[in-house]
């Protein structure tokens, strides 16, 4: 496997991508994923509007199809998201009291982590975007109800589901110094105090090109707490019109972020994210990863290949 086997040569775990039933019923994506990656991260299908659309009713069908996926190809699994406050069923979002969103996150997580338990390396994330820009938590009905408590909740009932897999924090620009890093940093110091069983942060690392900057401190923060770290969902988006100048911006940008994970030895993993979501979510913005429209692998295919 290409760019897998020459991060793994480098130390690391994987180089990974997301992916779901959709993107593997093309069967060229899926001759790249097996060729180049090492892992898979469920782009949707773990989501909790996906696979517990109403309480107690799971729907495992897409999720179950890429874990067979990844077991059947020697891939890893990492999976993703169990606590998140996007994509989240609104029979969630409209309790009312403390005591059954406690159960309702215990029996989620009871549920999804022990289908998959053994065959999920990491769960990236447990918890997901749990902070704001400002460094304060974010407003969500886990927040409201029963505050950084959740986030506690959700560790320990993953970890009594699934002894084995690493459990991770996660947040996006946390690759810059901000008053979001800072607050992750310290939280994560109480969990580790209070005894919650954390194994690891991951920073998305969803860029634009040419403002990628230097990742490495922010990065050496994150492994200094001795947890690992990972790149979650990286992808470097070109504002349109693509030009082939920003292609080869695009280049030396993937080339400086794979460096700043192979620079941290706690860097333990890089995962690539989704064209689509950046295409429909980022109305101006495209060509965020490593092969074109036809599946020819970019100059910024070169610039990962290179820096491996
Ligand atoms: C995106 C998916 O790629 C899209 O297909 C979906 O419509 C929306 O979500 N942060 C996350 C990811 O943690 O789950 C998001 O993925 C992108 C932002």
């Amino acid at each position: 496997a290409l760019l897998d086997a020459k991060i793994k040569e480098k130390g690391k775990m994987y180089f990974g991508s997301c992916a779901d039933p959709n993107t593997l019923s093309d069967n060229n994506v899926q001759t790249i994923l097996k060729a180049n990656f090492g892992s898979v991260s469920p782009e949707n299908s773990m989501k909790w509007d996906a696979i517990e659309p109403s309480r107690g009713s799971f729907s495992f069908g897409n999720a179950d199809k890429l874990v067979d996926f990844a077991v059947r190809n020697g891939k890893l699994v990492r999976g993703h998201t169990l606590v998140w406050h996007a994509q989240l069923p609104s029979w969630v979002s409209n309790i009312t009291d403390a005591a059954t969103l406690t159960t309702v996150i215990q029996n989620h997580i009871a549920t999804v982590v022990g289908r998959y338990k053994g065959q999920i390396y990491a769960w990236v994330d447990v918890v997901n975007e749990v902070f704001k820009e400002d460094g304060s938590f974010r407003s969500s009905v886990f927040y409201e109800l029963l505050g950084e408590n959740f986030i506690h909740i959700a560790f320990r009932a993953a970890r009594d589901a699934d002894l084995g897999a690493k459990l991770y924090i996660n947040d996006y620009r946390l690759e810059i110094p901000s008053k979001k890093i800072d607050a992750l940093l310290s939280f994560v110091g109480r969990l580790q105090s209070s005894g919650v069983p954390i194994d690891g942060i991951g920073a998305q690392g969803h860029f634009i090109v040419n403002q990628v900057g230097d990742v490495t401190p922010q990065l050496q923060r994150m492994a200094d707490t001795g947890l690992d770290v990972a790149l979650t969902e990286l992808d470097i988006r070109i504002e349109t019109p693509v030009t082939s100048a920003l292609l080869t911006s695009q280049r030396s940008d993937y080339y400086t972020i794979i460096g700043a994970c192979l620079n941290v030895t706690k860097c333990v993993g890089i995962t690539t994210w989704g064209d689509s979501w950046v295409d429909r979510a980022m109305p101006g913005y495209g060509s965020p990863l490593l092969w074109d429209d036809n599946l020819v692998p970019k100059a910024a295919y070169d610039g990962v290949d290179t820096a491996l």
